[in-house]
Parts: C-alpha cells; sequence; structure tokens
C-alpha cells in the first residue's frame, strides 16, 4: 500500500461544473458553487474532483472551446475563485485534476485569429491548413465527429482548416514545436497553481496523418450511427506519433512530484493500453470506459474484467469509468437498480474508480424538451441519440424545484429530482447514496480492495463474481446482474458489505441464493 501514489489508492470524481452548484444565481454553476459542496465530497468519501474545462470559452461545446487556457471564464468565477477552491479542497484532503483540452482551441482563441488572418501569418502553421481540392471541395475526405466535413473553407485567406469536432473548434498542429512549446507552458501554468493532475481531453486524436490521406470505408456502417463512422479513422486517430507527445507531457508532470496524467481514449483495449507508454512513460490511466459500453451481463463483464487485467503491460495500473458527460447515465443505461450493483462493481474492482456527479444518488438522464436542447452534437446530427444535454442536468441537491441547484433559472432543465436527491438519501440507511458512502469507506479501509489482485473472474449463471487478495486476506464479491435470484456457490466467510437490507454480517458458506439485484462483499475465514 505504502508504495502506491495517491491517484492508485483514490477515487475520483467528475465534477461537470456548468450543473454542480450555482452560486450567484445564474443558473450556471460556478466555482464558487463547487467550493461550497467541497464538504460534502469529502465526507462521500472521494479523493479527486476533476472539473470539466473552466476557462474563458464562447460555449459552442460548453467550455470544450476554449479562447484562453490560463484564465478562467467569468460564468464559473476568477483566478482566485480557483486558488480558493483548490486551497480548500487540499485542507480537505481532495486532490484537485483539471481538463487540459490541446487538440483544438475555440476559433476565437487569439492564436488561431492570428493563424486564419493571412497565409504568411507566423502563427498559420499552429493549425492544419490545406487548399481546397482542384474542384474546390474540401482538401480531403475526413468527417467531422459533430457532423459533416472536417475541413472549413476561409474565403479571405483562401484554404481550409481541420477541425475534429465544431468548425468553431479549430485543431492545433501538434506537429510544430511551437505548439508544442505552448502548450507544455499551459501545462506549467496550472501545475504552478497547485494543481494534482489533468485530463487530456481526446488524447488519441492528436496527430492526424502527415499526407492527409483519405480515410478508407467502414463496411460495417449503419445509417443510425453518428456520421464519422462512415469511415475508418485510419488517418485521423491513433497515430503513432502520439505516443511521443504524451511522453513529454509526462515528463512534465514528472518534474513536478506525484501528479497524475488521464488521457480520454476511447480505443479497443489492445491499442488503448500503448497509452501506458511502452516504458511506463505514457499517461498514467488511460481512462478504461468498457462499462459504460458494456453488454450488462455477467459473463460479458466477467470476460472483459479478465481481458482488460491480461492486456494490462506490467507496469500498468488500471481504472475503470461508470459515466460521463458524454454518455447516458448509468441508471438510464441499466436501470436503478442495477446500479446500486454498478456501484459495488466499480469500487470492488482493481483499479482507480472514476465516479460521474449525481450517479452516487442514481440520477438518471434529465428529459430535454426538443426546444431546450444545448447540446451542439444534438443540434447538428437530431435523431441519433447523440444527445449529451441528459447527462449533464443539473445535481439535485434536493426535492425543491430548482433541486437546490440555483435561485436562478438552470441552464438546463432539472431532472426528476423528487426521485433522487442528496436531501432525501442522506438519512436513509439503504439509498444508493448510503451504499456509495459504505462502499467509499469500505475500499479506504480494507487495503485488499486497493492493492490486492483480482482472481477468479466468472460468471455463475448470472451472478458475477470475482475476489481480491492480499497477503492473508482473501475478499469474494458476488453481483446478481439480474433482477432475479441467482444461486452461487461461495467460499465461507462473513457479509461485510451488502446492497440490501438484513445481510451484513451474516455468515455465510457454501451454497447461497442471492435476491434479485443483490450484491454483497464477503471476507472470507
Ligand atoms: C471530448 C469531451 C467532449 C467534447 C469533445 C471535444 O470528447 O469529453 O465533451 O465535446 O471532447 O472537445
Amino acid at each position: 500500500m505504502t508504495t502506491l501514489a495517491w491517484w492508485q489508492k483514490g477515487v475520483i470524481y467528475q465534477v461537470y461544473p456548468r450543473s454542480f452548484q450555482d452560486e450567484n444565481g445564474d443558473g450556471v454553476g460556478d466555482l464558487a458553487g463547487i467550493a461550497a459542496r467541497l464538504e460534502y465530497l469529502a465526507t462521500l468519501g472521494i479523493d479527486a474532483i476533476w472539473l470539466s474545462p473552466i476557462y474563458p470559452s464562447p460555449m459552442a461545446d460548453f467550455g470544450y472551446d476554449i479562447s484562453d487556457y490560463c484564465a478562467i471564464d467569468p460564468v464559473f468565477g476568477t483566478l482566485s475563485d480557483f486558488d480558493r477552491l483548490v486551497e480548500r479542497a487540499h485542507v480537505l484532503g481532495l486532490r484537485v485534476l483539471v481538463d487540459f483540452v490541446p487538440d483544438h482551441s475555440s476559433d476565437q482563441h487569439p492564436w488561431f485569429l492570428d493563424s486564419r488572418a493571412s497565409r504568411a501569418n507566423a502563427k498559420r502553421d499552429w493549425y492544419l491548413w490545406r487548399d481546397p481540392a482542384p474542384d474546390g471541395g474540401p482538401p480531403n475526405n475526413w468527417l467531422s465527429r459533430m457532423g459533416g466535413s472536417a475541413w472549413e473553407w476561409d474565403p479571405s485567406s483562401g484554404q481550409c482548416y481541420y477541425h475534429s469536432f465544431l468548425p468553431q473548434q479549430p485543431d492545433l498542429n501538434w506537429r510544430n514545436p511551437e505548439v508544442c512549446e505552448a502548450m507544455d507552458a499551459v501545462l506549467r501554468f496550472w501545475l504552478d497553481r497547485g494543481v494534482d493532475g489533468f485530463r487530456v481531453d481526446v488524447l488519441w486524436l492528436l496527430i492526424k496523418d502527415a499526407l492527409f490521406r483519405d480515410n478508407p470505408t467502414n463496411p460495417q456502417f449503419s445509417p443510425d450511427e453518428p456520421g464519422h463512422h462512415a469511415q475508418l479513422q485510419t488517418h485521423t486517430e491513433d497515430q503513432p506519433e502520439v505516443h511521443n507527445i504524451v511522453r513529454s507531457m509526462r515528463r512534465t508532470l514528472d518534474s513536478y512530484g506525484e501528479r497524475v496524467l488521464i488521457g480520454e481514449i476511447y480505443l479497443p483495449v489492445p491499442q488503448l493500453v500503448r497509452y501506458y507508454g511502452s516504458a511506463g512513460d505514457g499517461v498514467n490511466m488511460p481512462f478504461n470506459f468498457q462499462l459504460i459500453t458494456a453488454r450488462w451481463t455477467a459473463s460479458n463483464i466477467a470476460q472483459l474484467i479478465t481481458t482488460y487485467e491480461r492486456a494490462l503491460p506490467v507496469h500498468a495500473w488500471p481504472n475503470w469509468v461508470l459515466g460521463n458527460h458524454d454518455n447516458p447515465r448509468v441508471a438510464s443505461r441499466i436501470g436503478a437498480a442495477q446500479a446500486r450493483i454498478a456501484a459495488m462493481l466499480l469500487l470492488t474492482l482493481r483499479g482507480t474508480p472514476t465516479l460521474y456527479y449525481g450517479d452516487e444518488i442514481g440520477m438518471a438522464d434529465g428529459k430535454i424538451q426538443p426546444e431546450l436542447v444545448r447540446d451542439p452534437a444534438e443540434l447538428r446530427q437530431p435523431g441519433i441519440g447523440q444527445g449529451r444535454d441528459p447527462e449533464r442536468t443539473p445535481m439535485q441537491w434536493d426535492a425543491s424545484g430548482k433541486a437546490g441547484f440555483t435561485r436562478g433559472k438552470p441552464w438546463l432543465p432539472i431532472g426528476n429530482a423528487a426521485a433522487a436527491n442528496v436531501a432525501s438519501q442522506d438519512g436513509e440507511s439503504w439509498s444508493i447514496l448510503a451504499l456509495y458512502r459504505r462502499l467509499l469507506s469500505l475500499r479506504r479501509s480494507e487495503p485488499a480492495l486497493v492493492a490486492g489482485s483480482i482472481g477468479n473472474v466468472t460468471a455463475q449463471g448470472h451472478v458475477l463474481t470475482f475476489e481480491r487478495c492480499l497477503g492473508s486476506v482473501r475478499l469474494f464479491v458476488a453481483l446478481n446482474m439480474e433482477d432475479r435470484p441467482g444461486a452461487i456457490t461461495s467460499p465461507a466467510g462473513r457479509v461485510v458489505l451488502s446492497t440490501r437490507e438484513g445481510r451484513d454480517g451474516h455468515r455465510i458458506a457454501g451454497e447461497l441464493i442471492l435476491d434479485s439485484d443483490e450484491g454483497i462483499v464477503v471476507a472470507c475465514d
């Protein structure tokens, strides 16, 4: 245990700042709001918060379009608010991670304004500019992840620029050493202010093919998928040169002591684990999103745990993510009862867990009337389920009309706060919030859950079972992944935590029938 870094022992909690707590009443969450809720987070038992972008931004993609990397958007507060937040978090024993968005800036960033000013501008090459095709069309067939061509025609300079996402998010040219240096200075700016690490946005997209070759067609494409799935992203993602960049980011972080570098990477496991670096010199953790997309069956989850564990290089520390601001919430994906099982799974697996705000109270996706849709992904490609507003609705602190989030008009509608809110779950011993607190506290007090090995991962029918072992301690975890009872064989021991009332402390041995949607952790004799 003592040899592990804080981020290996800890649990990360993602805060989507627009939606966590609004202090100034403008309907959008802010840094002062997050600061006011730090005690709640410390009591919950998490160890670090990761803040989605808080930098000045025209908000075309709600902060993922940055116009100044080294400041705070007034909607969230000021740099002093940020410093106060970090200081207070550290006093409470919480680390603070921020989002780093190096792939693209806003089209309003001074770098891009310069770059677009003329072909001769010193910053022209900071972005990806190409001549149009001879017929006047885009330079190649690359597609944006937000629909349509990834090339935007700029009439004044007579060239097109590349944008992986919105036209308001031009991609930076990471083959230009000046860009690398400028971005390194950004990392240092925040490290000097005391941040404990970064979540790096779309890390696997940073470098594009030097020859700008067309992407091949995806033979498996179906028209209900996002448009860019019509192509294999052969030349626009996961290019070999990306690993040099990752190494250099890591060197910068390491020069500041024990900091953490996490990569947002949506790739199959064999490619994903390469981001740990061939000598453990890549990101500390490439986010592992498999639980978000997995088919929720015991056999499937057992198989993916085993495959992931086997694929990890020797130096790699695993991690698991249950939800984020880009995907439907876990309670909506698998239902309220299974969301409790997912909590137990996430917090008993080997590796650093990342929670998404509100999942600890079982918040479901909000319902967004068509006229209230804000997410550009939905506005540009309506009706194919790309909309991300539902998982970004305000945190539900209480059952009141505005859920305790704001005194103003919330920027997105409030979800079903009566069904899930902190205040009412606070005092209920069997609420999902209470379950999260118990699981987080068990993880903190039981080294086997952090430093222990994982083994015997199997599906006993529709019950997922595995063991976590450290020294003489052996914990057996059994998770019934369906809403019907499940018979299992269990080692002899005592139930230290159950998702349902009346099982804690019971001795068990041999045959056992778990209730529908029940999960238990057993300390084996
Ligand atoms: C990442 C973010 C997402 C954003 C995109 C473009 O995937 O998580 O919210 O839209 O990058 O920055």
